[in-house]
């Protein structure tokens, strides 16, 4: 296989949803389907079956160290797939939202019968950002669900995209018949006393001749069936891939991902409608996958992956070209040419060490502490520079005291090198020492780690405050006599560790009064500089 055949049978994806409605088992099934895991009674095993695919991830939450997004890459269909987990629960954190970045498409898990949720709506704010095609899985079809077009009218409304549903379901819970595949013109049918066991049986239909669906799905989901595809044919959005590539129109597919049902033609209609590795912005350059030499992004560091060796591991997303193990790479933020070292691939739950890579692959380097989130890498006659990555608003915030003052060396360089990895934001107050440190992170999980991580690897104990914050806005003014702000009680002036000004609020009320009371103020809510 050529260069630009490797890279045009890759995809590289990530899978979103709110914790629960069944990310976990929809990749299970990916890659049950890609024969990257095999596991024998699928659905019986499921609480095995879990376990088999998140396990280091498991094992590094019992270690407490940084808990961050995980990479497959399996094969199915001759397309090489590259599927990258953002955790859920109370480990969401910054990564959740880096990996976003690495991703040229995204996969949304909803739970039909709950729609849009908290963390489902963050993660799309950010896909919508860059404006990467997003395919919808409505899950669990099998329990009762919402009506079908009030979800449609959620997607549309509260996320301001088109859906087309390419296929559509024939009751739900109990009554739940199967799908409608509205271009195959089939039915795919439901047997829930078969759990998944057995592929489902595709029968061809005609809407036009009833008589056939009445024996199969009776008179009330028939009728329904119909009136329901006439109304999407009528008033539904067009299919337009243009419209799907560019994240304004997203397909919708129906489900069970715990029976198996409707999992492998959504991979299948997935892959052929997400792109193959796309072209990124470097500054004023596009750079093509294909025609370009190696470049990559670092878009995630992650500490002491292996407990006997305090390393680090910088996952870097390959934009272009073909990486080989002993070619020199240019690092552009520090100017120096050089190797990359161990670098390996996730397959599952195990890491190998890998000879190739092509653009669209994730690989992780050993990081002597060299790198930063966002740097590139590139052959050296290319000298490139990625955008950066944009920093995001914290939401939790605690006041962290070492509690011997003694350490106040590894106290510092423990905060100063964990925030470097971009688990945690650090900020100080104005012109004071370092005893106390202000700690913001995305996902309240990240306080346990970097007070685990003090303890373990910087041998330093602290003491926790829970501060009543949840926002943060960074001071844009050039110029400001910090001095004469009026700032209520109920806020707090903050330095970060590049001196930049910023400050914390407990509500959104609290941001207004403080605008209101001092006019000259400009505030961000991402750092700039
Ligand atoms: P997550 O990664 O998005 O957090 O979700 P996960 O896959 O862990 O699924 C959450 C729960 O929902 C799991 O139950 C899972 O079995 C169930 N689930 C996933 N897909 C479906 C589906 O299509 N239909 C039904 N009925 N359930 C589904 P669990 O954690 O094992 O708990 P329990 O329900 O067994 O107690």
């Amino acid at each position: 296989m050529n260069l630009e055949q490797e890279i045009n049978r890759r995809r590289t994806f990530a899978i979103i949803s709110h914790p629960d409605a069944g990310k976990t088992t929809l990749t299970e099934k990916f890659l049950l389907y890609g024969g990257a895991i095999q596991l024998a009674g699928a659905v019986k095993g499921k609480k095995n079956s879990k376990h088999a695919v998140s396990d280091w991830m498991e094992i590094e939450k019992q270690r407490g160290i940084s808990v961050t997004s995980s990479v497959m890459q399996f094969e199915y269909n001759n397309y090489c797939i590259n599927i990258l987990d953002t955790p859920g629960h109370q480990d969401f954190s910054e990564d959740t939202y880096r990996t976003l970045m690495a991703a040229d498409s995204a996969v949304m898990v909803i739970d039909a019968s709950r729609g849009i949720e908290p963390q489902t709506r963050k993660l799309f704010k950010v896909c919508a950002m860059r404006h990467i095609p997003i395919f919808t899985f409505i899950n669990k079809m099998d329990r009762e669900a919402k009506n079908p077009f009030d979800l449609m009218e959620e997607l549309e409304t509260e996320f301001g995209i088109g859906t087309y549903p390419v296929n559509w379901p024939i009751g739900s819970g109990n009554r739940f018949k199967g799908v409608y595949d509205r271009n195959k013109k089939h039915i795919l049918a439901f047997d829930n006393s078969e759990r998944g066991k057995r592929k489902a049986e595709k029968i061809e239909v005609s809407l036009d001749d009833p008589e056939q669906l009445y024996a199969l799905l009776g008179e009330e989901l028939t009728d329904q069936l119909i009136e329901d595809v006439e109304l999407l044919d009528g008033a539904s959005y067009e299919f337009d891939l243009d419209q799907v590539h560019h994240g304004q129109l997203t397909p919708v597919f129906f489900g069970s991902a715990l029976t198996n049902f409707g999992v492998e033609p959504f991979l299948q209609n997935f892959l052929e409608m997400t792109p193959s590795p796309l072209a990124r912005k470097a500054q004023d350059e596009i750079v093509d996958p294909v025609n370009s030499g190696f470049s990559a992004f670092v878009f995630k560091i992650q500490a002491n992956m292996n407990k006997n060796h305090r390393d680090r591991i910088a996952f870097m997303r390959i934009c272009s070209g073909k990486f080989d193990k002993d070619m020199s790479v240019y690092h552009v933020q520090r100017n120096k040419t050089m190797k990359l070292s161990q670098p390996q691939q996730m397959m599952a739950q195990e890491r190998e060490v890998i000879d190739e890579a092509y653009a669209g692959d994730i690989i992780g380097v050993f990081d002597p502490g060299i790198f930063s989130i966002g740097d590139t890498v590139c052959d050296p006659k290319m000298k490139i520079k990625y955008d950066s990555i944009p920093t995001f608003a914290p939401e939790h915030f605690e006041l962290v005291i070492q509690k011997d003052t003694l350490k106040r060396k590894q106290f510092v360089k423990g905060v100063t090198q964990i925030a470097q990895e971009g688990a945690i934001q650090i900020y100080q107050e104005p012109s004071t020492g370092v005893e106390k440190v202000y700690v913001g992170v995305v996902g309240v999980l990240q306080f346990e780690v970097l007070e685990h991580r003090l303890k373990q690897e910087y041998n330093v104990e602290i003491v926790r405050e829970p501060l009543p914050y949840q926002y943060v806005r960074w001071i844009q003014n050039e110029e400001i006599d910090i001095k004469s702000l009026k700032i209520s009680l109920d806020a707090k002036l903050l330095q970060d560790f590049r001196g930049n000004y910023l400050i914390l609020f407990n509500s959104m009320y609290t941001i207004k009064s403080i605008m209101d009371r001092n006019p000259e103020l400009i505030l961000s809510e991402v750092n700039t500089k």
